[in-house]
């Protein structure tokens, strides 16, 4: 008997993971680990310079190299019109056009591929392809370049009311705000299996978790039918916005299938994780706000500027936070990117929120400060009574029973207003808290659903779950409609071959792909019921509305024990199934509502006197995502992203030597991320009431507000240990001391 069969270690629950096991035992398949015939592996070589141009590439020695089968570069890559031509590249957004140009962008930009019959054999190799360049002057300094760029037009200024009004107020604050490039940072890295079936059919094992976008962007690049094009990523060890697109490493692996005719595997090492798959891109920010002495804001305004790389547009919503949380009349957002020598950032984890919120909700409690007012009062004397962005009535907004259960809880009423009062040894104590909101959107998507002779039910949709436990929701609401037993349902997801559905971000997954599956199973219970109508007499005459589906069995509601089985009913009829495919999408819903999810977030910190370590002690969020579906997993959720925060907030940082625009810390060595011992009990709660207009399920999503407010959270809990405002993430002890 295997470890994993004493079900005494561990009796799942109904709650649990329904690819928990699948997981734990490494019988889940991560993208690399596909084992197929013929494979040859590709280790790509990254640029040492930051900007310039390849002068020679001498691959003499590499080549020789035992079991090098081939080097790709710029100088013998296949001819592919997509990638030739700039602007078809543009348009086709392939991101950086690998092996296509000589030129170079950033430091540990890919620019040749080395392939070999086994792993090691390329990765020695790749150490011995000399490479010479012919350098430029760089700019890799975000803080020098924004000093220029704030000053001069923004691409984007949103202004309503009176943009000058935060001047008005009795009391003022305006500050700026920074915060370093950050790293998604998942377990699994990414990597790509080509494998050409043909001359004009391709699969792609890949880690992604878009699979129908990853699979219309390779058909257009290497000009394929999108059916030609299969894309496999069931599995996927973290995401969190990192899979999104296709990088460089994957089309490397096409091309040198396509070159060599035979299956390419290239899977990036950490080092490279760092610089080849995308980032949350620098920022800084100004806030201002002026308020009366009651608290009423009269004006506000909130700036940011945030990077992008120097081949490649990239920008994020960072003050979109600010038009819709608080109720300001008077408001200017700014927004605008700047372009470095580093590679094109991409949506990380709450992308623009995460960073604005920082601003916004460390500006709030600076402006609470400076009005000796409680940071809840101040927050609830400008609480937003509708979307004033959109003029919008809220579809469902219980922020004001978050503010209060996550208060109560916390015991913030013990919160003293004066910082720097409350010591414990040689800690400093502090309390503070911070709010997140994120857009609930419902985009359409599809699922088929399989009924079988067994009473099974097989559910599919070409969505992913990079970690959230997407199919788990998928079951549970499955479970809700059908009465089928969990472990008699199976939904399937990662792979470009089933029914259509957007790629998982934006937090919008259980409310798109979950419609999607609500409503097919609705479908088939109504296919059901049909059924029992035509050959039951008992359920001759009877209403949809009057019948029950539950544990298997379809039965009337006023008289249960008029009760027949899904099977039985399969059989009457003389069928071995009931197969339906079924798209979902929403009316014009959001034409009349503005849906948002809401996060209240609650930190007690312990700041060290002497080392100024700080220590996040306690940890409270009370979350409004409407329904919810299955709290274990959403529980979770919420957890990961506060765990995020307090990386956010007190050590994520990547560091760049200027002197060659090269990366620092490229393993998790130099790049700090919250441990185990980081991270104090988090205790969530959720509002966990419908949302009336969003879906059947009444669920708003909730992936990444769990992580907005969450580091000014932290940060203002530090200005109340310590009296020291610190404005320029991570809050490392150096600027505590
Ligand atoms: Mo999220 S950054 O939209 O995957």
């Amino acid at each position: 008997m295997g470890f994993f069969d004493n079900d005494n270690l561990h009796t799942p629950t109904a709650d649990d993971r329904v690819d928990g096991k699948q997981k734990v035992t490494g019988t889940a398949k991560f993208a690399a680990e596909y084992v197929i015939e013929n494979l040859v592996y590709g280790v790509l070589v990254g640029s040492t310079i930051a900007k310039g141009t390849i002068q020679s590439i001498d691959v003499k020695e590499a080549k020789n190299a035992p079991g090098v089968i081939d080097i790709i570069t710029h100088e013998n890559t296949i001819a592919l019109e997509k990638f030739s031509d700039e602007k078809k590249a543009k348009e086709a957004q392939l991101g950086l056009r690998i092996f296509y140009s000589n030129e170079i962008f950033s430091n540990g930009q890919p620019v040749a591929l080395v392939v070999a019959g086994h792993l090691e054999q390329a990765q020695y190799a790749a150490g011995l392809v000399k490479i010479t360049y012919s350098k430029a002057a760089h700019v890799t300094n975000f803080t020098a370049a924004v000093e220029k760029e704030k000053t001069t037009k923004y691409e984007e200024d949103k202004t309503r009311g009176d943009a000058n009004a935060w001047k008005n107020g009795t009391i003022k604050i305006e500050q700026e705000y920074a915060q370093p490039v950050e790293v998604h940072s998942t377990i699994e890295m990414h990597a790509s299996i080509a494998v050409w079936e043909g001359d004009d059919k391709l699969t792609v094992y890949d880690k992604n978790h878009a699979v129908k976008d990853v699979q219309g962007t390779i058909a257009n690049a290497f000009n394929l039918k999108k059916e030609n094009v299969k894309i496999q990523a069931e599995f996927i060890g973290g995401g969190f916005g990192s899979g999104l697109r296709v990088w460089p490493h994957t089309f490397a692996a096409i091309i040198a299938a396509k070159k060599l005719g035979r299956p390419v595997k290239v899977t990036i090492t950490r080092p490279q994780a760092f610089t080849m798959v995308g980032y949350r891109p620098q920022a800084w920010q100004r806030v201002a706000m002026g308020a009366a002495a009651d608290g009423t804001i009269t004006g506000a305004v909130h700036e940011a500027i945030t990077n992008t790389s120097a081949y490649e547009a990239f920008g994020e919503n960072s003050t979109g936070i600010t038009r819709t949380l608080y109720n300001f009349t008077n408001l200017q957002t700014k927004y605008k990117t700047l372009s470095l020598n580093l590679a094109t950032p991409i949506w990380m984890r709450a992308p623009g929120e995460a960073t604005g919120s920082f601003a916004l909700e460390s500006a709030m409690d600076e402006l609470a400060h400076a009005l000796k007012m409680d940071p809840v009062a101040l927050r609830l004397k400008n609480y937003a009574e509708k979307d004033i962005d959109s003029g919008l009535p809220w579809s469902s907004n219980f922020l004001k029973e978050c503010y209060q259960t996550a208060a109560t809880k916390f015991g913030w009423e013990k919160r003293k207003q004066e910082p720097r009062s409350t010591k414990n040894g040689d800690w400093w104590v502090g309390y503070g808290m911070g709010v997140g909101t994120w857009g609930a959107w419902r985009l359409k998507a599809s699922a088929r659903g399989k009924l079988d002779s067994n009473g099974n039910l097989l559910l599919q949709s070409a969505t992913s779950d990079m970690g959230p436990g997407t199919a788990t929701a998928m079951v549970a609401i499955a479970n809700n409609v059908l009465g089928i037993a969990k472990e008699k349902i199976k939904f399937q997801l990662g792979n470009s071959t089933l029914p259509d559905a957007p790629a998982q971000g934006g937090s919008f997954t259980l409310a798109s792909v979950g419609s999607a599956v609500n409503d097919v199973c609705v479908a088939i219970a109504k296919k059901l019921f049909t059924i029992a109508t035509e050959t039951e007499t008992s359920f001759k005459e009877v209403k949809f509305e009057d019948v029950i589906f539950k544990d298997e069995n379809l039965s009337l509601k006023n008289n249960p024990s008029v009760i027949i089985s899904y099977t039985q009913l399969l059989r009457n009829k003389n069928v071995t199934e009931i197969d339906i495919t079924q798209a979902s999408e929403s009316g014009d819903e959001s034409k009349k509502y503005s849906f948002n999810s809401y996060a209240v977030h609650f930190a007690e910190v312990h700041v060290h006197a002497y080392t100024g370590v700080v220590r996040v002690k306690r940890f409270v969020s009370c979350v409004d995502a409407g329904k919810i579906v299955s709290e274990k997993t959403a529980a979770s959720q919420i957890k990961g992203a506060v765990v995020w925060g307090i990386g956010h907030a007190l050590m994520e940082e990547q560091q760049i030597d200027h002197r060659y625009g090269r990366i620092i810390a490229n393993d998790f060595a130099g790049y700090h991320i919250p441990v185990n011992a980081d991270v104090p009990e988090i205790d969530v709660t959720f509002v966990n009431k419908p949302d009336p207009y969003l879906n059947a399920m009444g669920s708003k999503g909730l992936g990444e507000v769990g992580l907005i407010g969450s580091a000014a959270a932290i940060a203002n809990a530090v200005f109340n240990a310590t009296g020291k405002r610190i404005r320029q993430l991570p809050i490392t002890p150096d600027k505590l001391i």
